[in-house]
């Protein structure tokens, strides 16, 4: 099978298209044709060795960890996933990835496609769906009527967030440069912020959760920005409980593991209506490097799906 893979860290000189055995799968895993996955900064992330202190991969290594596709076996002790289903996943990130015509997946880690969507928007959902899942609902305990601050309010997990914070019935604050205000409320924000006009603090009343996408400066503008007893929540820099106390506030940061519990949790939003996934750009699988950079720049809108098959 072809599989694009890293030999060294580095830059996307060292994505290499491969011809490679298709993987075997355990006793609780699925082997899944991947017709779709999306990328995310995590990928050149590790790609460039970021990760490789945390995470001890063994090269060469399959990059990607978003997948919608299609089972085609089935470990022995799997009894909830048959061939032919439609599925998708955000796996676990300590194995082999997604930039590939199969992969594995522990059955616990996959979840039912919705009908509702294609293979590339399902391939766009898992990883930064159940990221924004996570800060607003299990971490945030977002309730309605409170006042929510999502940073990166356009990129890959703060477009999702919009939606899901919106669902859950919150006043929905987000942020973004000025080509992007508009997508912003077309996501359902109540108020989009214009980062590059004028400091935050000016822009926008207390809030009651800070969705911390960007981490640096944003997190550190945010704290002002909380009602007292308000909470942030970040992905990208451990916020400081010491600094979180001196604005009377909570703080915490997420690293996200796969969960069908929350893609489930995105279906039923997805079937309802309320959470759609937005696709910038799509790429084959031959032009991943080209996908890299287009997600480096910073400066992507929703999600860049790669198609496999
Ligand atoms: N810890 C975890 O488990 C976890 C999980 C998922 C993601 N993450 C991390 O979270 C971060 C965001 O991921 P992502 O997939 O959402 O990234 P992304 O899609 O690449 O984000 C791009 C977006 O960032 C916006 N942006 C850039 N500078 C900004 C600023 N100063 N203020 C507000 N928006 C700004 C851009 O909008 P403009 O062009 O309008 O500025 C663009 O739409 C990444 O660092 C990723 O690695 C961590």
């Amino acid at each position: 099978m072809r599989a694009v893979r890293i030999h060294q860290y580095g830059g996307t000189e060292t994505l290499q298209l491969d011809q490679i055995v298709t993987p075997e799968i355990n006793a609780d895993d699925v082997l899944i044709a991947v017709k779709a996955s999306s990328i995310n900064p995590v990928d050149w992330k590790i790609r460039q060795g970021y990760l490789k202190d945390f995470i001890p991969y063994e090269l060469p290594l399959t990059l990607g960890w978003d997948v919608a596709g299609v089972v085609t076996a089935v470990g022995t002790e799997v009894t909830d996933f048959k061939v032919g289903d439609e599925v998708f996943s955000r796996p676990d990130i300590t194995r082999s990835g997604t930039f590939a015509d199969y992969v594995a997946v522990k059955a616990d880690e996959v979840a039912f496609k919705s009908s509702k969507l294609d293979f590339a928007q399902a391939a766009a959902l898992p990883l930064a769906g159940i990221t924004a899942w996570e800060c607003l609902v299990d971490v945030g305990n977002v309730q309605a009527g409170q006042r929510v601050l999502i940073h990166a309010g356009a990129g890959g997990v703060g477009h999702l967030a919009i939606q899901i914070a919106k669902a859950k019935g919150a006043i929905v604050i987000a942020t973004a440069s000025t080509k992007n205000q508009t997508l912003l409320v077309e996501l359902g924000a109540d108020q989009a912020v214009d980062y590059s006009q004028a400091a935050l603090l000016e822009q926008i009343a207390p809030v009651d959760l800070v969705v911390d996408t960007m981490g640096g400066e944003v997190q550190a503008q945010s704290w002002a920005l909380l009602k007292k007893g308000g909470m942030l929540v970040s992905v990208v820099d451990q916020p400081n409980e010491e600094t979180a106390k001196a604005h009377d506030a909570k703080c915490a940061f997420v690293f996200i593991q796969p969960s069908r519990r929350i893609l489930n949790e995105l279906n039923t939003l997805v079937d309802n209506g309320q959470l759609t996934p937005f696709i910038e750009n799509r790429f084959p699988l031959e032009q991943l490097a080209d996908a890299h950079l287009q997600s480096q720049s910073g400066r992507t809108r929703g999600k860049i799906v790669i198609e496999v098959s």
